[in-house]
C-alpha cells in the first residue's frame, strides 16, 4: 500500500526530497508494509529546471490540488517563510493531513498555533529539519533526552555567519569581503540581515529552547546581537590572545529561569566549538543525566536537510503503520518559565578600544578597570593610525554588568572609543 505525499515547494530541499524519498521507498515498504510516494508538488513555476526528473509526480501550482486531495496523508512543506506556508500548513493540518516542515522562521514564530491545530484535528507535525539541517537535535531533545532536565544549550547554529567568520580568521579578510563570498558560493542571500543580524540564530534557539527547557519561548525572549560589527581587526586580536570568534546561541535553565541569547563570543582555540568551522553547524547540550553532548554536522544543503526532512517522514509512515499519531515536538506543555537578563554571570571579557596616542592615555584606562576591580589577563596595545592607537584588554572573570559599566564609563572619556565588547566562553571543562 502506498502512503501519498504532497510537497509544497520544490526549491534547494524540496528538490532533495523528492529524490531521497524515492531512493529509500523500497526500505520504508520493506519495513513498514507501505510505500512514501510524492503524488502532487505545488511550484509557482512548472516549467523550470529543479535538477531532478519528475517520473510520476504532477507539477502544479494549485494548493488545492494537494489540499483537496484525500488521498494524500502527508503534506511536507517547503516554500519557507511565513505566508503562504502558514496557511497551506493549518488548512492540511485541519483536513487531517500529518505535516514535515523545514520551516524555522514559521516554527519559531507560529509554532505553538501550529501544535495546537495539529493537536486539536489529532495530527503530527514534524520540523527535525528546522533546526541544524542534517543534525537530529530536536528528535533527540525530545526522545532520546527526555529523562533529562536539560539545563544547557549551547551552540554554532548559523552555517552562513559561521562560514564568514571562518573566512575572516583563515584569510584576514574583513566582513564585507567574507559576506561577498558567502554570497558569490551560495551561503548567503541577496538580503543577508536574517543571518548576519543573529535573527535566524535567534529563531533557531527558541525552536531548541522551548523543546528542551519545556516551555513556550518568544523570538523576543532572546537578546540579539548579530556580525556586522565584527572587523578583521578584532578577528586577528582574538587570535594573537588565543581565541576564534563565533556567533554563538547560549540557552540556560537555572531553577526554572531561562536565559536566551545570539551573540559573538570569543572562543578558546582549545575549544571543541572553535573547530566547526565554515558551513558547519554544533551545539553542546547538558542534561542532569546524560552529562555533556555535543551535536555536529552540515546546518544546511540540499542533501543535508532532505535527510531530516525524509527522517521525520518515515517516522509519520511508521506511526501510520502502528495507528498511532505521535505527539508533535511541543514544548509548551507547563507554564512559561521567566526569561530573565542574569548580569551575576561572569565571563572574561574583551574590550577593543581606540585611543588617543597620548602619554597618560592607558594609564587612565587601567585606572578605570582598577576602580572596578576588574582585573586583566591580557593587554594588548598598538598604534594604528597617525595619532590613534589601539588597546584590547581581555580581562578575569567579571560579571556582565560590570562589563556594561565598564564599558559606558569608557565611552565617556573624549579620549576613548568602545569598539567592541564580546564575552569569552570559558575553557571547555
Ligand atoms: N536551503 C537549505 O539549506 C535549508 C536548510 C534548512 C532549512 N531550510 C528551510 O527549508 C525551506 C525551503 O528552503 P529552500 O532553500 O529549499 O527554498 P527555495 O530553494 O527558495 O525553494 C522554495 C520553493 O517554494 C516554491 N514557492 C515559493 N513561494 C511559493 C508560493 N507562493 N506558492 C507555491 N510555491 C512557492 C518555489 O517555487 P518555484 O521553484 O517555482 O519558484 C520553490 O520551489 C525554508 O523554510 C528554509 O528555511 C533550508
Amino acid at each position: 500500500m502506498q502512503i501519498q505525499i504532497g510537497l509544497l515547494g520544490c526549491g534547494t530541499v524540496g528538490a532533495g526530497v523528492v529524490s531521497l524519498v524515492r531512493r529509500r521507498a523500497d526500505r520504508v515498504a520493506d519495513m513498514t508494509g507501505l510505500r512514501p510516494v510524492v503524488k502532487t508538488i505545488l511550484v509557482r513555476d512548472t516549467q523550470k529546471d529543479r535538477g531532478v526528473s519528475f517520473i510520476d509526480e504532477q507539477l502544479t501550482t494549485s494548493p488545492e490540488d494537494i489540499l483537496a486531495d484525500d488521498d494524500i496523508q502527508i503534506v511536507v512543506e517547503t516554500i519557507g517563510g511565513i505566508e503562504p506556508a502558514k496557511t497551506y500548513i493549518l488548512e492540511a493540518l485541519s483536513r487531517g493531513k500529518h505535516v514535515v516542515t523545514a520551516n524555522k522562521d514559521l516554527i519559531a514564530l507560529h509554532g505553538p498555533e501550529i501544535l495546537q491545530t495539529a493537536a486539536a484535528n489529532g495530527v503530527s507535525v514534524l520540523f527535525e529539519a528546522a533546526v541544524g539541517g542534517a543534525i537530529p537535535l530536536v528528535g533527540p531533545l525530545k526522545e532520546n533526552l527526555t529523562a533529562n532536565e536539560v539545563t544547557d544549550l549551547k551552540g554554532i547554529i548559523n552555517g552562513t555567519t559561521n562560514f564568514i567568520l571562518t573566512q575572516m580568521t583563515t584569510r584576514h579578510i574583513d566582513f564585507a569581503e567574507a559576506l561577498q563570498m558567502a554570497q558569490d558560493l551560495g551561503y548567503a542571500e541577496a538580503d543577508p540581515s536574517s543571518d548576519v543580524d543573529g535573527l535566524d540564530a535567534a529563531r533557531k534557539l527558541v525552536i531548541l529552547a522551548s523543546i528542551a527547557f519545556h516551555t513556550e519561548v518568544h523570538l523576543s525572549d532572546v537578546r540579539v546581537e548579530g556580525i556586522r560589527h565584527i572587523t578583521a581587526t578584532d578577528v586577528r586580536y582574538a587570535d594573537e590572545a588565543g581565541y576564534v570568534i563565533k556567533l554563538l546561541a547560549v540557552g540556560r535553565d537555572r531553577d526554572g529561569e531561562l536565559t536566551l541569547a545570539v551573540r559573538p563570543t570569543l572562543i578558546p582555540k582549545n575549544h571543541p566549538l572553535a573547530h566547526v568551522s565554515d558551513a558547519y553547524n554544533a551545539l553542546f547540550v547538558r542534561g542532569d543525566a546524560a552529562g555533556d553532548l555535543m551535536f555536529f554536522g552540515r546546518g544546511a544543503g540540499r542533501m543535508p536537510t532532505a535527510s531530516a526532512v525524509v527522517g521525520d517522514i518515515i517516522a509519520l509512515v511508521r506511526n501510520l503503520k502502528l495507528g498511532f499519531v505521535a505527539s508533535s515536538p511541543n514544548g509548551s506543555a507547563g507554564e512559561r518559565k521567566p526569561v530573565v537578563e542574569r548580569e551575576d554571570d561572569v565571563y572574561k571579557y574583551y574590550f577593543r578600544l581606540t585611543a588617543a596616542d597620548q602619554p597618560g592615555v592607558f594609564a587612565q584606562v587601567a585606572h578605570l578597570f582598577g576602580e572596578y576591580r576588574a582585573s586583566m589577563e591580557t593587554v594588548l596595545q598598538k598604534r594604528v593610525e597617525g595619532d590613534r592607537a589601539e588597546i584590547v584588554i581581555v580581562t578575569h572573570d567579571i560579571s556582565s554588568r560590570l562589563a556594561r559599566e565598564i564599558a559606558v564609563h569608557l565611552s565617556r572619556s573624549p579620549q576613548l572609543a568602545v569598539e567592541a565588547v564580546m564575552p569569552v566562553e570559558p575553557v571547555a571543562e
